[in-house]
């Protein structure tokens, strides 16, 4: 993200969208649905859509992905109805981006893919040092093999490093100008922006090392993009976090402490919203942001029941979490937006895959006491059983298992106190000792 920000009207652009289905290929959503989230994603993104392309291959064309008839109708289509901007829905390889925008020989029109818009959504809203600082890179890495005519063109447009909504779509984020640049110019950045993210995340890590030491639990919020994450982090909590309906408001963790049913305290963080078709070098990119999930003790999952593909969007952010390593990780999944459903009731295809989800809206603070309560009755499940007599001398060791374990039972006896009940794993050690 650029340091001053040059603040410009945002350009409203047109936009065509292309999907392809490869026959036999399973994919998590149909054509259409897929490409109703990629309009979504492009609106966000200050894009007009007006039009769409598809088409059923036997395998993907490697020099232009769709069919030699096919492009010649998007050329017609790009000319005829003034588009500014043709969006793929799958990945381009830089062959294909190069092919196409021959075919299209017009400078004034961008051709992005799914990645490109993500990434232009990412730069809008990184809020906090790293996530500006992965995305940057993220960008160049992405745009470095695929310096065209029409970036460049742009970027000469666009004359400066501005960001904000300056180039419109897909050439927002770092200074255009850069582009013009030769590439040993930006291997060079990349190698800097690497170094900044590399301290960045040593001062995270030793954030993270005082977390674990505070002894309280921890609770990562997940969800598809848009399931309401940071809603339901604002109602649980006084935080104020952005909560926008556009894709991928939230780029970077936050974190916030939360009151128990038990009287014990969590804490919650927010994390980057799933979707669907993220390439695996983007996910990497974002590894440490998600990484954070790995040491949560509890994975809320918040689906939008709302939405018509929340099955399949449950299933993306599951296979994400696998791939992850995060998979063995205690879920609890909150089904979100009931005020827009029927009688605030589920669709039933939902409640058959997840019998215990609970059913909340975040929005109107719908549910929450029973999400706590669960939340904390799966928290307690996954302490350790403990029984210790601690002698008075070492009333402190009292105190800490008041404040993070659940005591079930206590007797004052002659030399000390014996305690029965759960205690959190990281802090188990401390009573090691004093275990009967
Ligand atoms: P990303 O940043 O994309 O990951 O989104 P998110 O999961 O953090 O979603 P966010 O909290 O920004 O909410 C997305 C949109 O859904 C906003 O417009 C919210 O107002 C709306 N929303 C969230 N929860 C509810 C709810 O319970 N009911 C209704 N009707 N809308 C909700």
């Amino acid at each position: 993200m650029p340091k001053n920000p040059i603040k410009l009207k945002p350009i409203i652009e047109r936009g065509l969208l292309v999907g392809v289905a490869i026959k036999g290929q399973p994919a998590p959503f149909t054509l259409d649905d897929s490409l109703d989230e990629l309009a979504r994603l492009a609106e966000t993104a200050g894009v007009t859509v007006a039009g769409r392309l598809t088409q059923t291959l036997e395998r993907p064309n490697p020099a232009t992905l769709i069919g030699k008839g096919k492009l010649e109708e998007l050329v017609s289509v790009v000319r005829g109805e003034d588009i500014q901007v043709v969006i793929f829905d799958d990945e381009l390889s830089p062959r294909q981006q190069r092919e196409i925008e021959r075919a299209i020989d017009d400078e004034n029109v961008k051709v992005l893919d799914r990645t490109a818009l993500i990434l232009d959504i990412f730069a809008q809203h990184a809020h906090t040092k790293e996530g500006a600082l992965q995305v940057e890179l993220a960008q160049y890495e992405y745009r470095l093999p695929r310096l065209t005519r029409a970036w460049t063109h742009l970027a000469r447009q666009a004359g400066g490093r501005a960001g904000g909504a300056s180039g419109g779509v897909g050439v927002r984020g770092p200074g255009e100008t850069q582009l013009e640049i030769d590439r040993r110019e930006i291997s060079r950045k990349i190698a800097q922006l690497k170094r900044e993210l590399a301290d960045v995340r040593a001062h995270r890590e030793r954030y993270r090392a005082r977390r674990r030491e505070s002894h309280l639990p921890l609770v990562a919020l997940v969800g598809y993009t848009n399931a309401g994450k940071s809603t339901l982090l604002n109602t649980l909590t006084p935080a104020r976090v952005l909560a926008e309906d556009k894709l991928f408001a939230t780029l970077d963790p936050t974190t916030r402490k939360v009151l128990l049913p038990s009287g014990r305290e969590a804490l919650i963080t927010d994390t980057v919203g799933f979707i669907q078709k993220l390439p695996t070098d983007l996910v990497a990119a974002f590894r440490a942001t998600l990484e954070e999930i790995l040491e949560a003790d509890l994975i809320l999952h918040v689906v939008d029941a709302s939405h018509p593909n929340a099955l399949e969007q449950a299933a993306v952010v599951e296979e994400v979490l696998d791939d992850l390593g995060a998979g063995h990780i205690p879920a609890v999944t909150a089904f979100n937006k009931i005020d827009l459903l029927p009688g605030g009731e589920s669709p039933p295809e939902l409640r058959e895959d997840y019998p215990d989800a609970v059913a909340i809206s975040a929005l109107q603070g719908r549910g929450m006491d029973a999400l706590l309560q669960r939340i904390d009755a799966t928290l307690i499940a996954r302490m350790r059983p403990a029984q210790v007599f601690i002698p008075y001398d070492q009333g402190e060791l009292v105190d800490l298992f008041h404040t993070y374990g659940v005591v079930e039972e206590e007797r004052h006896e002659g030399a000390g106190v014996r305690i029965s009940g759960r205690l959190p794993q990281t802090l188990a050690g401390r009573f090691e000792s004093y275990e009967i």
